[in-house]
């Protein structure tokens, strides 16, 4: 036998990968609690991270109902967290082993056009990819791509519990509700839909003090929660009468900003039926189904419409009002979980109203 068919017949010694634990998406209405292997480098620009806190967000409901077909078989789900930097690649400049992080649930390359403009949702090499596109957070590892523009390093003293709810939704309320519905100081403010989304809009609109903060909602105990969160008139749409009952609290006027949180036509038309002249819709809501806009009414009014899917631009300036004090998302937390215990986590969010859940936190041991 020559010497190199020796070499080829030796046995290569590959050393076992590790493995993990993760919540796995099996298509619609299924998942597990499962054996996956643990992420290590791909490209020089990651970061492996060892998940602390992470939380179930609505969206993840949607995937699992089938409603985001984006997500194939087999991915792990989340794109909210907290953990401890493992490993980084070589091109990685601002981080290190052992730092503590924030994971934005939106990736960015921070060079790319759109990241140059600060719409990092709609990054070239990132936008809403983790828990969608690649493997998420509801896992004890995972891996960032673009580490140094999609990880922020946390304030040293404050709870990972409260921080944790800046991976998504404060930045999502503050930037696609307050600041496109330009919230100003005595403005009349409706926010339609008091879930997550909702009420962190709620709480960061008061940054610009608003004269009125009305919540619209169909649940009582999130109208209730509203209220200990700054909420200044409830209204109950069960009865079918949001609009009458918001126009009637506004002296006729109608508000000056209307902002969508819940994501159905229904909400939407509430919206447009109850902005002021000269006032703003920010739209919030993920649509699945075409709404009818009243153009033909609207189009005297002097109104601005937004859309936007959340950048997280705005969640340095958020990490400093949670570590001054200023801000409280922990106030949002229901109930709370080892991450082991995520297929319960699950049970109990996806049934928010009988649970009166809003976030619930996931815990590595
Ligand atoms: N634009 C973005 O980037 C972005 C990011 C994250 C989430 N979202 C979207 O924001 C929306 C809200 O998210 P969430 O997690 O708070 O959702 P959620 O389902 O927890 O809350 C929605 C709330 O709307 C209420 N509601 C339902 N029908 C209503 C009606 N007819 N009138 C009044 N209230 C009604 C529900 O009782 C619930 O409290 C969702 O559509 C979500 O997908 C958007
Ligand atoms: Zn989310
Ligand atoms: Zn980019």
């Amino acid at each position: 036998m020559k010497q190199s068919e020796a070499l080829l017949t030796l046995p290569t010694k590959t050393p076992a990968q590790a493995s993990m634990k993760a919540l796995v998406y099996h298509g619609p209405g299924r998942r597990s609690w499962e054996e996956k292997p643990r992420p290590t480098v791909r490209d020089a620009t990651d970061a492996v991270v060892r998940v602390t806190t992470a939380t179930i967000c609505g969206t993840d409901l949607h995937i699992l109902k089938g409603d985001v077909p984006t997500v194939s078989d087999g991915r792990i789900l989340g794109h909210e967290g907290i953990g401890v930097v493992e490993e980084t690649g070589a091109a990685v400049a601002g981080f290190k082993r052992g730092d503590r992080v924030l994971i934005s649930c939106i990736t960015s390359c921070g060079k790319c056009d759109f990241c140059k403009k600060g719409m990092y949702s709609h990054c070239r090499g990132g936008g809403w990819v983790l828990g969608h596109k690649i493997d998420g957070t509801q896992a004890e590892y995972v891996r960032i791509p673009h580490a140094d523009t999609s990880l922020y390093r946390l304030p040293p003293g404050v709870d990972e519990e409260a921080l944790v709810m800046l991976s998504d939704i404060f930045p999502t309320g503050f930037e696609c509700g307050v600041l496109n519905g330009q919230v100003k100081p005595g403005d009349t403010v409706a926010i339609v839909g008091a879930g997550p989304i909702g009420l962190a809009t709620l709480l960061t609109a008061q940054f610009y003090s608003p004269a009125e903060l009305v919540m619209v909602d169909l649940d009582p105990n999130r109208l209730a929660v509203a209220r200990t969160l700054g909420a200044t008139q409830l209204v109950d749409g069960r009865d079918g009468k949001a609009v009458d009952k918001v126009m009637e609290l506004s002296a006729g006027a109608g508000v000056d900003v209307a902002i969508e949180a819940v994501g159905i036509p229904s909400t939407f038309d509430v919206c447009q039926k109850i902005v002021a002249p000269g006032g703003r819709i920010a739209n919030v809501g993920v649509h699945g189904k075409p709404v009818s806009l009243e153009l033909e009414r609207l189009w005297a009014h002097n109104i601005t419409l937004t859309t936007r899917l959340v950048d997280t631009v705005s969640t340095p300036m958020l990490l400093k009002l949670v570590q001054s004090g200023r801000l409280q998302p922990q106030k949002l937390v229901t109930h709370r979980f080892g991450l082991g215990d995520v297929m319960r986590a699950y049970d109990v969010f996806g049934n928010a109203a009988r649970e009166q859940a809003l976030k619930v936190v996931l815990k590595s041991a």
